[in-house]
């Protein structure tokens, strides 16, 4: 069977070194491992003076914003957003799915309905029960088969005029399914 390897593995001095131990990493959405241009990114942060971003106007705290507001500018390039000021940085997916669960409480409404699947872990999971309990909401789970695949053709009943929230992960760590969704 053909061996597929990704061009970037290189890239990542832990992955190599867990190769060499016989390790694979499998754990990428817990924590991921770092590229060798991140490591040095950050020793090079800490070893010119480190500083906050938008806090300051000596030389570190400059340049520490300069480096934060071009990574929002690429990452919003990246992923094809209108503005960086659409990208916002969390310290993980649990952070950043509540504070989005936050921020979207004031345009439900009781008897607002959220989609989640089966399959969801408990970062998009637990944020939106927490919505639906504080605002009287309903959550619906797509029902996903023995292949851990969203049984796409009992989807499509799951929605309705009240449907305003689809959160799912188009690759299950746990199933290793990957769904593609087409709008
Ligand atoms: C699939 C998946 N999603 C989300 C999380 C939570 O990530 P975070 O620690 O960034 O909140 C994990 C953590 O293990 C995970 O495995």
């Amino acid at each position: 069977m053909q061996q597929l390897h990704s061009p970037w593995r290189h890239l990542f001095p832990g992955i190599q070194h867990l190769s060499q131990a016989g390790q694979v990493w499998l754990d990428s959405a817990a924590t991921a491992q770092k590229p060798q241009v991140m490591l040095d990114a950050l020793l090079q942060h800490y070893q010119q003076g480190v500083a906050n971003v938008h806090r300051a106007q000596h030389q570190p705290g400059e340049r520490a914003t300069i480096a934060f507001e071009q990574a929002r500018q690429q990452a919003a390039h990246w992923l094809n957003a209108p503005s960086s000021d659409c990208i916002l940085f969390t310290k993980g997916a649990t952070e950043g799915i509540n504070l989005l669960s936050h921020a979207l409480a004031g345009q439900l409404k009781a008897g607002d309905e959220i989609l989640l699947s089966g399959y969801e872990h408990h970062a998009n999971l637990l944020p939106w029960q927490h919505l639906v309990q504080r605002q009287q909401l309903q959550l619906k789970i797509l029902p996903v088969d023995n292949h851990g695949t969203i049984e796409i053709a009992h989807a499509a009943d799951y929605f309705n005029s009240r449907t305003r929230l689809l959160a799912i992960s188009p690759l299950s760590n746990v199933l290793g399914q990957l769904h593609y969704l087409v709008c």
